[in-house]
């Protein structure tokens, strides 16, 4: 009898404590439809092994306006364009923090990051200044010339690979990385622009994955509060460690940019020149930044803009490989965009564009060549060979291939003939 009345009081006890601690949890503004959440882990068991699948089913009972909780956490979810774009344009303002979690904490300085820093003057300022550097339609015409000139390395090293096996994936996450220093550093971060593999690359990128993996498992502490400190899955130990190996690297590049502007041997005047010149000396509107808020903006950039546009091209590529007939239609355009074809009745001919240099051209010819098209009058005993210029010998093959493909009948000496302007 004792147990049972034990047993009864405690059950009374919790059902009123998590009835009063419901009431106060409880959010003070009505929220959209959702399905109903459970004790402690709220709607966390409707999320299932494919969150974006199960919450679109859910989108299908509830609308496109939905309230999730997950654990503690209080989540709207926009399933629609239209709902998305009240969030992210009407309401933008009201909606820009991110929520807070683990990863921010100990990987992002403490939100003293862009990514993370809640939307308010800070965030302005360091958002200002990545604009101004990075991402403007001026930052980026500006710094053409040096994406273009490391793919052009990256495409030295991938031809010098010939019929070997090249790590695509690690050239293209170097050439990404290099690219982006250039322009935020003045200098490349890795390798000394010749595509020689530097071995710090690799241990930058498992840094980079890493982030990426870290910051996408789901860590029940960011959703219930009450276990936070108990770290049960050993992520936050994990962020932690990882945490000081970007230190590291980060402090490193900051101390020799600030040799450099030391002892004048700084060329350019470069984004992390700015961010510098902003932590000794306040602009005029008394903005100044601590050298943990340039730290935290590198390892924004570093790791945001690196894995992410590297991964986006190799995934390209191994849908090229894939896909034969589309890897050939791109073949085709990349030939043709060093020409301008024109039509003039039944005829079709096309001539070189001004300012391509013969390496261009030559790629262009030799793949006519390999296409099927006839490149024997280029020969030395040919009809074509003369003039002897890659610009010539360009416009023989481009035009023999465009007519062959049209089922042009043209003389030679029309094709022979080196049109460009
Ligand atoms: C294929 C390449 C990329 C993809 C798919 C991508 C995707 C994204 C997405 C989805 C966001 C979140 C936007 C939001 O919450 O409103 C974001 C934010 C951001 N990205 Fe990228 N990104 C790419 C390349 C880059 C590059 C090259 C950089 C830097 C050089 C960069 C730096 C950032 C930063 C700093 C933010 C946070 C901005 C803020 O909170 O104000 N990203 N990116």
């Amino acid at each position: 009898m004792a147990t049972f009345v034990l047993v009864l009081g405690t059950v009374v006890a919790a059902l009123f404590l998590y009835k009063l601690l419901g009431h106060l949890n409880r959010p003070r503004h009505p929220l959209p439809p959702g399905p109903r959440p459970w004790p402690i882990v709220g709607n966390l068991p409707h999320l299932g092994a494919v969150p974006h699948h199960s919450i679109a089913d859910l989108a299908k009972t509830y609308g496109p306006l939905m309230h999730l909780r997950l654990g503690f956490v209080d989540v709207v979810v926009a399933a629609s364009a239209s709902v998305a774009s009240q969030f992210l344009k009407t309401h933008d303002a009201n909606f820009s923090s991110r929520p807070p979690n683990s990863g921010a904490k100990y990987i992002a300085y403490n939100y003293q990051d862009l990514v993370f820093a809640p939307y308010g003057p800070r965030w302005r300022l360091l958002r200002k200044i990545s604009s101004v550097h990075l991402f403007s339609g001026k930052a980026l015409d500006d710094f053409r010339h040096v994406r273009q000139g490391e793919v052009g390395i990256l495409v030295g090293a991938l031809s010098r690979v010939g019929a070997g096996t090249a790590n695509l994936a690690q050239l293209l996450n170097i050439c990404t990385i290099n690219a982006l220093g250039l322009v935020m550093l003045g200098k490349r971060v890795f390798g000394d622009g010749t595509g020689v593999q530097d071995p710090k690359a690799d241990e930058f990128k498992s840094m980079v994955v890493e982030v990426m993996v870290l910051a996408g498992i789901f860590n029940i502490g960011d959703f219930v509060p009450a276990l936070e400190r108990f770290d049960l899955q050993g992520v936050a130990a994990k962020m932690k460690k990882l945490h000081k190996r970007f230190d590291n690297f980060l402090a490193g590049i900051v101390e020799e940019h600030d040799r450099s502007i030391a002892n004048g041997t700084l060329k350019h005047d470069d984004m992390l020149s700015t961010l510098i010149r902003l932590r000794d000396n306040p602009d005029e509107e008394g903005n100044r930044l601590t050298n943990t808020e340039i730290k935290a903006l590198l390892l924004n950039m570093f790791t945001a803009g690196t894995d992410t546009s590297s991964s986006t091209v190799e995934w390209a590529i191994a849908e090229l490989i894939r896909h034969p007939k589309i890897r050939a239609r791109l073949q085709h355009l990349v030939f043709f965009s060093g020409s301008a074809c024109l039509s003039g009745g039944t005829t079709y001919w096309c001539v070189c564009k001004g300012g391509l240099g013969d390496a261009f051209l030559q790629k262009a010819l030799d793949y006519a060549c390999s296409a099927g098209t006839d490149c024997g009058p280029m020969k030395q005993t040919g009809a074509c060979y003369s003039p002897n210029t890659v610009r010539a010998h360009w416009s023989y093959a481009v035009n023999s291939y465009v007519y062959q493909r049209k089922g042009q009948a043209q003389g030679l000496f029309w094709l022979c003939f080196p049109f460009e302007y």
